[in-house]
């Protein structure tokens, strides 16, 4: 049964504020959001939604450092990109702000310095990896050295990137300071824990009894978090950036991030009703709905929520976590590091006007139960067969004829035929579902629902075939249209939390004002007499040419990964010496070289080798043009069984070397040889 509840409060995982946003964070956080938000107000239920930008924890330090900028410059840029890349798509917040914010500083102080007083903390003492040049504490990201595991070199203390081990600083073999190459040396240290294990009985019954309805790979990672047993939680870290901890003595200290970043939902509702928060965290009436990413999961279904419960006085906890999985790239994880990511800012660039596009797609596809893929075929063909070819095809047509028999003043209805009234009643039974799937957070069959709505109007047109009756029975033409009209209201109301440009874009036209979900179902939304605006294209075909540029912009970036990236080929198993002599490795002159017709690889070589005149194939046509090969000596192996490439007889194989990027460079000797000289 469904708690009784006067309010919603709506919160966003705060993205952190070390680059701009892209399709992942969009798809995963905040379209969903958005969703609900808008559904909730067109419900008329009291709702807020509060988000803002991340702006503390070790990686913006690192990106300030390598810049040689402050932290807070790296956050003031990509708080403003993130903001705005926010605001085009339409994400409905009603405060966005930021964690550097002083109103911030002051709630998340107060909120620790609240625990500190209460004796909510055990403190630890331990030691930690410190640079004696700089003089500061490293975070184990900071701290470089030897891989116990694999013998890399340039390992991170908080994780190999050769062999994938985790590890702790500690582990590394000869650490030393990312910051200044010093050696590491271990100082004391001491730091605030919050004292998890403490809560694990309330967190237990909340979640696992109380909270059974929650998504099943939300409960599922809660629940295997819980058995493992909880342990206590630094909640401070030495470092410079971040909420210093209001305690005496404790200089050089800041709150964890991850401390701080969750009161940031409090900061932010604080700044957006100074007066009246309270009762959005307090009062258990209200409703507090957390919209994350499934690497955020343990922090707002155990972290926060301890947090919380160790605070007292009130503060409610969540009564949902809907959790996303992640969206892939083209098959690959999103990356901000390799670049592989579409950003929102240069979406925007690439596809003005096209916002509702992407959400439509990215709720088509989004990673409600299971990781997804993002693919740009499939952003095709979804906004030219579904977009274009349905939801834009009924309502311009109902337009369109409107226009043309009844100058765009839409006509008042007679008598309803049975199909008229069967067409309402399908609008109403696939609002319901709808409803329910808006209710329960499933998005992705929501949009289902609302797509069938405009399924229905398709087909309705279809059967009436009002074109046909025009010359017969003009009567009969003005109650199909003004069907058709109300039915287009419909779909502004149904498609406002998905596409909310297009949802105004048909308002407008149809003249209908404050739309509520009241209304949706409803068969009389456009009084007749009203003036209905000139047709215009709701969504328009891409081309194939416009997704093809964004696969090449794609492949690019891979292309470049992929040399960043290069290492040799591990050594070959060994081979013995006999073995190695058996290969008959010579040097020859290059008499004449050509293009192999109709193979663009291909290149046929007339070789001298000192004995006769041999024609050798050589795949390194994209590397060379035929002329600047001749006169030149090449290395090859003599002692090859003839090969037929493309009709050619090839007698041998010319050497080459392959580079990062996968191009081939021809061996040849230093020096002249007399051509046939053995290569030993
Ligand atoms: N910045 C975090 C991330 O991107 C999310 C923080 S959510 C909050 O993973 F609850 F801490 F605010
Ligand atoms: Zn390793």
């Amino acid at each position: 049964m469904e708690k009784k509840f006067k309010r919603t409060l709506i919160t966003t995982a705060l993205p952190y504020a070390n680059g701009p946003v892209h399709i992942g964070h969009l798809a995963g956080v905040y379209v969903p959001a958005d969703i609900y938000a808008r559904y909730q107000r067109l419900l008329g239920n009291d709702v807020v939604m509060v988000g803002g930008s991340d702006e503390h924890g070790v990686p913006i330090t690192l990106k300030a450092r390598q810049e040689g900028v402050t932290p807070q410059d790296i956050v003031d840029r990509y708080h403003n990109i993130i903001k705005d890349s926010m605001e085009e798509f339409g994400v409905s917040f009603d405060v966005y702000s930021r964690t550097s914010s002083p109103n911030h500083h002051k709630t998340a102080s107060d909120f620790f310095r609240h625990l500190y007083d209460k004796g909510e903390f055990i403190m630890k003492t331990s030691m930690q990896p410190y640079d004696e040049v700089a003089g500061e504490f490293l975070a184990d990201r900071y701290v470089r050295g030897t891989c116990p595991h694999c013998g890399n070199e340039n390992a991170y203390g908080d994780q190999c990137e050769a062999c994938g081990t985790s590890l702790s600083a500690t582990d590394l073999i000869n650490p030393r300071s990312a910051l200044t190459s010093a050696p590491v040396t271990m100082r004391e240290t001491t730091h605030w824990y919050l004292p998890l294990d403490k809560w694990e009985p309330a967190l237990r019954h909340w979640i696992l009894d109380e909270h059974k309805e929650w998504k099943t790979n939300v409960y599922g990672q809660c629940k295997s978090w819980l058995d493992l047993g909880l342990q206590p939680r630094a909640v401070s870290r030495d470092l410079k950036w971040g909420v210093p901890v209001p305690v005496e003595g404790a200089e050089g200290k800041v709150l964890y991030v991850w401390f701080d970043a969750p009161i940031g939902y409090i900061s932010n509702t604080k700044e957006l009703l100074p007066d009246t928060w309270e009762t959005y965290w307090k009062d258990p009436e209200t409703r507090i709905i957390n919209f994350i990413g499934k690497d955020n999961i343990v922090f707002h279904c155990i972290v926060f929520p301890a947090m919380l419960m160790a605070y007292g006085d009130n503060f409610q906890l969540p009564d949902n976590v809907p959790a996303n999985e992640f969206l892939n790239l083209e098959g690959d994880k999103i990356s901000t590091s390799r670049n592989w990511a579409v950003w929102l800012h240069e979406y925007l660039r690439d596809f003005p006007g096209k916002q509702d596009v992407l959400r439509y797609v990215l709720t088509a596809n989004a990673p409600e139960t299971k990781d997804n893929d993002f693919t740009w075929t499939d952003f095709q063909a979804r906004n030219n067969n579904e977009l274009v070819a349905i939801l834009g095809n009924f309502v311009n047509r109902a337009v369109v004829l409107t226009h043309k028999y009844f100058d765009g003043v839409l006509p008042a209805r007679n008598e309803m035929e049975e199909i008229d009234r069967r067409m309402f009643d399908d609008i109403r039974a696939a609002k319901a579902s709808l409803s329910a799937n808006l209710d329960t957070f499933h998005f992705r069959e929501a949009l289902k629902d609302a797509m069938e709505m405009a399924r229905i109007g398709n087909r309705y047109l279809q059967e009436t075939e009002p074109w046909k009756l025009a010359k017969t029975d003009m009567p009969r033409v003005a109650t199909i249209l003004n069907c058709a009209i109300q039915l287009c209201a419909n779909l502004a109301i149904a498609f406002e939390p998905f596409l909310p440009f297009m949802s105004r874009t048909l308002v407008t036209m149809l003249g209908i004002e404050n739309i509520t979900w009241d209304m949706l179902g409803s068969d009389d939304l456009v009084a007749a007499g009203t003036r209905i605006g000139q047709p215009q294209l709701l969504f328009e075909k891409i081309e194939d040419a416009t997704i093809q540029a964004q696969l090449d912009r794609l492949a690019r970036i891979k292309e470049e990964n992929k040399v960043k990236s290069w290492k040799p080929a591990p050594q070959a198993a060994d081979v013995d010496f006999d073995t190695f002599m058996k290969a008959d490795l010579r040097v020859g002159t290059v008499l004449e070289c050509q293009k192999v017709p109709k193979a663009d690889k291909l290149l046929r070589f007339l070789i001298d080798d000192g004995l006769e005149k041999r024609t050798i194939v050589s795949g390194i046509a994209k590397y060379y043009a035929p002329e600047d090969l001749v006169g030149k000596q090449v290395c090859f192996i003599a002692n090859l069984p003839p090969r037929k490439l493309k009709g050619i007889v090839s007698q041998g194989m010319i050497l080459s070397a392959e580079n990062a990027d996968g191009s081939l460079v021809v061996i040849g000797p230093t020096a002249p040889v007399a051509p046939g000289a053995s290569v030993k």
